[in-house]
């Protein structure tokens, strides 16, 4: 069978001029954009930013399908499983779909699941995958605090499966950037502030969208109700940098002999 072909199109974290050239066209070109709501009170977040860069195409359908937030299998298996046979019955009939995610497509995104099960569900399609600003850049951005550098490593924690493993992390990695942390704020709090770290993380919730919120003292927001869409990023500085540590005699000896005589 000729399927038409199936995009899975991240949108980025908020600002629509974050949306990279490539989402526009191919959300401006496809047959139908299928876009995930949560309930069928709100309007996809992902929508909401690329509505207005995208605009109206004539003949062009905008499928809204419902992406339940939780995490009981009883409610999302058949909820998700309609939502995928109505995305089939428009890519059986040739029509091209393209799946908008809020963020990156490939990080804790929906689309992970469709991705997955599109070659079984319609063997031979093709399908094309338009990367986009994650959260994972988006937070560290709006704080101005570099990710990694030299020879820091990063983790990623998604916060809401659990926090037992957080002070191991935090000893093994610079950068920790904690996902999904709404519901266990105060606990994260209490966890940091034990192993010495409340002065070294920094809560932004809505990063790059109209509302966004930046706050360093998480004491002061540990009980309040948190926004969904927010992260923790704890950063220790201690050994950044090609020029910390036993790299440094070297990258000084480098910068030193530059041919334009700039640190490399
Ligand atoms: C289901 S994941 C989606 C991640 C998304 N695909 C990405 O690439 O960032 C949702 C979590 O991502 C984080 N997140 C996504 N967008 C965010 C934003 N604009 N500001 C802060 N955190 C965000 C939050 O931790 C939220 O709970």
């Amino acid at each position: 069978m000729n399927y038409g072909k199936l995009y899975g199109v991240g949108v980025g974290t908020g600002s629509p001029d974050l949306m990279t050239v490539r989402a526009v066209n191919v959300l401006q070109s496809v047959d139908v954009i299928a876009i995930p709501n949560s309930s069928k009170h709100t309007k996809s977040v992902a929508w909401r930013i690329a509505g207005s860069a995208v605009g109206p195409v004539e003949g062009q359908e905008r499928l809204d399908l419902l992406f339940p937030m939780t995490k009981d299998p009883a409610i999302t298996v058949p909820a998700w499983n309609e939502a995928f046979n109505q995305i089939g019955e428009r890519l059986k009939a040739g029509k091209s779909v393209a799946f908008i995610t809020e963020g990156d497509p490939l990080f804790y995104s929906t689309y992970i699941y469709l991705h997955k099960a599109a070659p079984e569900r319609w063997p031979g399609i093709e399908t094309e995958i338009v990367p986009a600003v994650s959260s994972f850049t988006a937070v560290p951005s709006v704080i101005g605090a570099p990710i990694a550098d030299g020879q820091e490593r990063v983790a990623v924690v998604p916060a809401s499966y659990g926090l037992d493993e957080l002070p191991a992390i935090l000893k093994l990695f610079d950068t920790v950037l904690l996902m999904k942390v709404s519901s266990v704020m105060p606990r994260l709090v209490e966890i940091l502030e034990a192993e010495g770290m409340l002065d070294k993380s920094v809560y932004v919730s809505k990063a790059t969208m109209p509302l966004q919120m930046i706050e360093a003292d998480l004491k002061k927001i540990a009980n309040d109700k948190c926004d969904y869409f927010s992260m923790v990023m704890v950063s220790k500085g201690e050994r950044n940098g090609i020029l910390a540590g036993r790299f440094a005699d070297t990258a000084a000896a480098d910068a030193g002999n530059n041919a334009n005589g700039q640190a490399v």
